[in-house]
């Protein structure tokens, strides 16, 4: 793989990129500490520190121009002053080199990964998940419908790369087919045939993509992973008057005017993986023991799941009424996300054992009897969140 900036070449980019003189001059390599092999973050000497990301060419000296979306929000609300709420909740750009496909943003020094937090603490305070919950129904509520922002994300330049969108994403799980797994014949083939065998769950799958009309700007790639949390998450949301956001929403590599439910769903899904992956699955150990074992269990995230969902509700009532069947899609797609999680540890790991076919069950419940998983999402508070959205089917 190859890369345009490298530790050799990084100070003089940012040099003639006039990044430096921001900070006043060029003060020599030694002083920049660098981390990360593709991803360069840099301690500049006043303090700041900066993520730089970037792409690898391909073979034909190009690359895929991933980062064109993440610029595109950040001047979505340029254009849009009236959006500019927004900013508190995404990472803050300083850079944007489209030809070399290089973006940087200031490092968000005060904030860690959300999903380093929980894995470190194994507790999830649902105060957390509210936060999280609020912030993308800001992006959702504020975009609803309208259609001077619909059509600047439908302006694609025609040499733009399609890779965001829900449609992106269900053409990469479409690709599910024996040739993909011939580089792993023996996981790949087991998951493939225990997928095929389950029809309902294809019809499942494939009611849910039909239906999807787009209708405000999402992420679509709203994993716990792309979210950062404040260090003083706690002091922030003691002081009530405080207008800051205790998360930033980051990895906008694939947002488009999209479906609102894929969003909530992901995160749903994101909060189920911590669980089944903590699960210690085995052939000896039946599934009362395994359940009892997890080193996450369900129930410790339950709550943080229904203060998801509550706070986006509370954040956005409008979507109560404008998709009736908005919670349904939400159980849907956590487990359509659970698929593409099956789906990248595939192709990354290359693996698909018992912790593989217990995900694929539980996203097979999600998406084909949603209504009688929600005790299993939701815990004690299903039929609280039922009652918000009657309206089920
Ligand atoms: N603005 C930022 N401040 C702090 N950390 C960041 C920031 N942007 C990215 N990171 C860190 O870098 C990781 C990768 O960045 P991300 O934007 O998710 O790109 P990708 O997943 O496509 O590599 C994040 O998971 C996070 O740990
Ligand atoms: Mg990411």
């Amino acid at each position: 793989m190859t890369f345009l900036l490298s530790s050799e070449n990084v100070f003089e980019y940012l040099e003639r990129n006039n990044i430096y003189t921001q900070v006043g001059g060029y003060l020599g390599q030694k002083e920049y500490k660098i981390a990360l092999n593709f991803n360069i973050i840099l301690s500049l000497p006043d303090n700041r520190t900066i993520i730089i990301k970037q792409e690898c060419y391909g073979a034909d000296g190009k690359t895929t121009g991933g980062f064109l979306n993440e610029w595109r929000i950040q001047e979505f609300l340029q254009k849009f002053p009236s959006l500019n709420h927004l900013y508190a909740f995404l990472p803050e750009l300083i850079h944007f080199n489209e030809k070399h496909s290089i973006i940087i943003f200031n490092y968000l020094k005060e904030h860690c990964d959300l999903i380093d937090f929980y894995t470190k603490n194994n507790v999830f305070p649902p105060a957390i998940a509210s936060a999280i919950g609020s912030s993308i129904a800001a992006f959702h509520r504020a975009t609803l419908n309208h259609q001077e922002y619909r059509d600047f994300f439908s302006q694609r330049r025609p040499d733009a790369p399609v890779n965001g969108g829900i449609p992106y994403i269900i053409r990469k799980f479409d690709r599910i087919n024996p040739e993909v797994f011939g580089q792993v014949p023996a996981d790949g083939l087991k998951f493939f045939a225990l997928y095929q065998r389950y029809e309902s769950l294809r019809d499942a799958i494939a009611e849910l993509t039909d239906t999807i009309v787009p209708y405000c700007l999402t992420h679509n790639d709203l994993k716990l992973n792309n979210i950062l949390l404040h260090n003083n998450w706690q002091e922030i949301l003691e002081e009530k008057s405080s207008k800051h956001s205790i998360v930033r929403l980051i990895d906008w590599e694939r947002c488009s005017w999209g479906d609102p439910a894929f969003d909530i769903g992901m995160l749903v899904g994101s909060y189920l993986l911590l669980w089944l992956k903590s699960l210690v699955v085995s052939k000896s150990i039946d599934i009362e023991d395994s359940l009892r074992m997890a080193v996450t269990p369900l129930e410790h995230l339950q709550p943080s799941i229904a203060a998801l969902v509550s706070a986006y509700f509370a954040n956005f009532p409008e979507i109560l009424e404008y998709c009736p069947t908005f919670l349904k899609r939400v159980m849907q797609f956590s487990g359509l996300a659970l698929i593409l999680h099956i789906q990248a540890t595939l192709q990354h790991r290359k693996t698909f054992g018992n912790t593989g076919i217990c995900i694929l069950q539980v996203a097979k419940g999600l998406l084909c009897s949603p209504e009688q998983f929600m005790p299993t999402v939701f815990g004690s508070a299903t039929s609280e969140i039922m009652g918000l959205q009657p309206a089920f089917t």
